[in-house]
């Protein structure tokens, strides 16, 4: 039996000690002027938390705002409503020094390992800059370096050799190994496997696990499949062009979605075994949901409508508000 009740997406938590991260009605919005403020906004009013040494999956097609969630958090993306608490600190609109003082704290991995490791340095030095910039000795942080890169699964002698003589899936450690090196307690990692093959995948996805593990990380973790979402969330939030559809805990999010939305990402989702594979393409074709692009619609309503298979009148006049259904929050009129 399905409650009703209207909940931000995190309530389904007990009330813990404070969040690592906190965010609340954010709204993100490209671009100046009367257009840009009329444009539907690429965030959207989204909430999450995310408690120290939690991991919450952050998933959603190409072009769903996720990267840009991202940014915000990270200052790398101006605010346009909302509030960004970090440690019970508000850092929305933080200012150069205090991200500065932010910049140990919060890491991030990508995807192009090229964006945090300059191919003309050594990788002993992309790993020392973090370090030196907050004073660390030159000695002290090359042993620093060396021990991490031996930690991510690296030869300690990596420190001389520069990112083109590593493989996708070596520099996707070096990066790791860039991320962590300060001791983070968060680390925003922005589709960080999808670039790798398969089984190069699972193994820095195993290293993100034990990093996690063992040093107490937070993890925002974005892809946009929500199978490889599913290895490493405790809990999941969805988003559709900018909005959360559904989110709460990855077991019930992935194992038994309620939005029509959620339903289709994870029936559309790879899976290795083609028995399952083909029953999953007949579980997606019948639940009629259109796939490609969709026209985009009009403001207000449920941005999903137009692929949506059970859309009504309601559905193009009225926002769904998440409520709580089952395990989750969902945000449908008729979830
Ligand atoms: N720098 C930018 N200027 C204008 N629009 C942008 C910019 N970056 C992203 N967008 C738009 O914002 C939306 C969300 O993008 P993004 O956060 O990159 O999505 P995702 O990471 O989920 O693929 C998309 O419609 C995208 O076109
Ligand atoms: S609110 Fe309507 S259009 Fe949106 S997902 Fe639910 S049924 Fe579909
Ligand atoms: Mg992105």
């Amino acid at each position: 039996m399905s409650t009703t009740t209207s909940v931000r997406p995190d309530a389904q938590r007990p009330a813990a000690a404070q969040p690592l991260l906190d965010v609340k009605d954010l709204v993100v919005r490209y671009g100046r002027g009367r257009k840009a403020a009329a444009a539907p906004a690429a965030v959207d009013r989204v909430n999450f938390s995310i408690a120290p040494g939690e991991t919450v999956g952050l998933v959603g097609e190409s072009g769903s705002g996720k990267s840009t969630i991202g940014k915000a958090i990270l200052g790398l993306q101006k605010v346009s409503g909302g509030t960004i608490t970090y440690e019970g600190q508000d850092i929305t609109s933080a200012g150069a020094s205090q991200r500065r003082a932010l910049g140990s704290e919060l890491r991030a991995v990508f995807q192009d390992p090229n964006s945090s490791l300059n191919p003309r340095n050594t990788v002993g030095s992309s790993l020392a800059e973090p370090l030196r910039l907050r004073g660390v000795g030159a000695a002290d942080a090359r042993q620093r370096a060396e021990d991490m890169l031996e930690r991510v699964g690296l030869p300690r002698d990596a420190v001389d050799r520069y990112p083109s003589q590593f493989s996708g899936g070596q520099r996707q450690r070096i990066s790791v190994a860039r991320a962590l090196i300060c001791d983070p307690k968060l680390v925003v990692c922005d589709e960080a496997v999808s670039a790798l093959d398969l089984s190069t995948q699972a193994q820095v996805l195993n290293l993100l696990a034990d990093l996690r593990d063992e040093r107490g990380l937070g993890y925002l973790f974005i892809a946009h499949d929500i199978a490889v979402v599913q290895f490493l969330a405790q809990r999941v939030v969805v988003l559709y062009r900018g909005q959360v559809m559904e989110s709460g805990p990855a077991a019930a999010v992935t194992g038994n979605p309620k939005h029509p939305f959620t339903q289709a990402l994870v029936a559309a989702s790879p899976v290795p075994r083609p028995t399952e594979q083909a029953a999953r393409r007949e579980a997606r074709e019948s639940l009629g949901v259109r796939t490609g692009a969709a026209a985009v619609p009009s403001p207000g309503g449920c941005p999903f409508r137009l692929r949506c298979p059970l859309a009504t009148d309601l559905c193009a006049t009225e926002r769904p508000a998440l409520r709580q259904v089952g395990g989750s929050a969902v945000a449908c009129h008729y979830a």
